[in-house]
C-alpha cells in the first residue's frame, strides 16, 4: 500500500462525485471540496466524509495539508488551477480535455516542469476492460489488418450549455470525441494521420443556447485514417431534440478475419456488460469486468508517481487529442483533409 495522499478536490459536479469516490477507493484522503456553489460542494461533502468545503480554488490549492490537486471544473479553468497547483509544488491530476488551447498547454507544462510534479490526465475510459480486450485481440491479429473502428455517440443538446459555447467546453468534438481517438490510437497501436470530417450545429435553434456569442459545432462525423492504414470512423451528435430517445450504436471493429462488437469503453451506468466477437463463422459473448475506472485511473497515477515513472496518460496524449480535435474542426471549416 502507498502512501495516504491528501487530495483536494475542485469542482463538486458529475466528475467531482467520481473524482473523490474514486481517491477514497484508491485508499486516498479528500482534504477539501471546492465549488462556486457551496450548497453543492457541501453536499458532495457531507456525503462523502470530506471535512473541508471552499468556494474558490485560490484557497483550497494552496493550503499546506494538500499533496494532490484533482480538477473536476470547466474547461476554462483546467490552466489556472493547474498552473497555481504546481506553482504551489503540488501534484496535478486534471480532467480532460487537457486545455483550452494549444498556447495554454504550453504554460501548464512549463509550470509543471519548472516545479517538478506530476500531471495526470483523466482518460479513465482507456482503463475500461472492453479496450483492454480489443487492445489484445488486435494484437495477436485476431482481426487481419487493415481494420476499421467504428464508434457512435448521439445526444441530445446538453443541459450543461457551457458544453456548447464555443469559447466554453468547445463542443463534443474538443469534449468528448478525445475519448475516442484514444481508444482507437490504443487498440490500433499506431499513431494517427489524417482526418476527414463534415459536421454543424443542429441545435442551433434551441433557445437555451441562444445567448452564447459562438456556438459549437454539435455534430459531426469524423474519418481518421492512422499509420497502420487502419481506420477510426464516428458519428457524434449533441443536437438531438429534447426527450429523444434515439441513442449511439454500439463500437464495432471489423477487419478481414472477424469483427467485435460492444461498447468497449463504456463506463459508469452505462449498458455494456459483454462484448461480441466474430472470427470466421464463430460467434463468442465475452462478459466484461465492472471496474471503477476512476479508481483505476488514480492507483495507475500514484504508482507512476511513487515509481517515478511516466504517467499513463499525461500532457503527451491531452496534446495528442486536442491537436486532433482542432484537425477535425478545421476539416470541417475548410472541407479539406487534414494531415496531423
Ligand atoms: N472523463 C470523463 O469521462 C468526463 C466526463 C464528463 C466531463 N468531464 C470533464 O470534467 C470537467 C467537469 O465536468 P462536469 O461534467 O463535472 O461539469 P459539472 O457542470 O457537473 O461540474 C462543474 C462544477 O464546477 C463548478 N465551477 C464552475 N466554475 C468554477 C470555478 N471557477 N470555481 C469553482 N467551481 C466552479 C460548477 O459550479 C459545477 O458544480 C470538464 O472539463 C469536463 O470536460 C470528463
Amino acid at each position: 500500500m502507498s502512501k495516504k495522499y491528501r487530495v483536494a478536490v475542485l469542482g463538486a459536479g458529475d466528475m467531482a462525485n467520481h473524482h473523490v469516490q474514486g481517491w477514497q477507493l484508491a485508499g486516498h484522503e479528500v482534504v477539501s471540496v471546492t465549488d462556486v456553489d457551496l450548497e453543492r460542494a457541501n453536499t458532495l461533502a457531507e456525503k462523502a466524509g470530506v471535512k473541508q468545503v471552499y468556494s474558490d480554488f485560490n484557497q483550497s490549492i494552496i493550503q499546506p495539508d494538500v499533496d494532490i490537486v484533482s480538477i473536476a471544473l470547466p474547461l476554462i479553468n483546467h490552466g489556472p488551477a493547474a498552473i497555481l497547483a504546481a506553482n504551489h509544488g503540488k501534484h496535478v491530476f486534471c480532467e480532460k480535455p487537457l486545455a483550452s488551447s494549444l498556447e495554454e498547454v504550453e504554460r501548464m507544462q512549463a509550470a509543471v516542469e519548472e516545479a517538478g510534479v506530476k500531471f495526470g490526465l483523466g482518460f479513465q475510459r482507456n482503463f475500461a476492460h472492453g479496450v483492454e480486450l480489443t487492445r489484445d485481440w488486435v494484437k495477436k491479429g485476431l482481426f487481419g489488418s487493415p481494420m476499421v473502428f467504428n464508434s457512435d455517440l448521439l445526444q441530445e443538446v446538453r443541459p450543461k450549455i457551457t458544453m456548447h459555447d464555443k469559447n466554453g467546453n468547445q463542443g463534443p468534438v474538443v469534449d468528448t470525441c478525445c475519448h475516442f481517438f484514444l481508444m482507437w490510437q490504443t487498440v490500433f497501436g499506431s499513431k494517427p494521420k489524417k482526418v476527414y470530417a463534415r459536421g454543424g450545429i443542429l441545435g442551433k435553434d434551441r433557445q437555451e443556447i441562444a445567448h452564447f456569442e459562438e456556438l459549437a459545432i454539435d455534430t459531426a462525423i469524423i474519418t481518421i485514417e492512422f499509420e497502420s492504414g487502419d481506420i477510426g470512423t464516428m458519428t457524434i451528435s449533441w443536437g438531438l431534440a429534447k426527450h429523444t430517445k434515439m441513442r449511439g450504436r454500439a463500437d464495432r471493429l471489423i477487419g478481414p478475419k472477424g469483427g467485435a462488437e460492444g461498447y468497449f469503453n463504456t463506463w459508469g451506468t452505462d449498458s455494456g456488460a459483454e462484448i461480441h466477437l466474430f472470427i470466421g463463422d464463430q460467434e463468442e459473448t465475452v462478459p466484461l469486468e465492472n471496474r471503477v475506472l476512476h479508481q483505476v485511473e488514480f492507483e495507475a497515477f500514484i504508482e507512476a508517481l511513487e515509481n517515478d515513472k511516466p504517467v499513463p496518460y499525461g500532457f503527451e496524449q491531452g496534446k495528442e487529442m486536442l491537436k486532433l480535435s482542432y484537425a477535425v474542426l478545421e476539416s470541417i471549416e475548410t472541407g479539406k483533409v487534414i494531415y496531423v
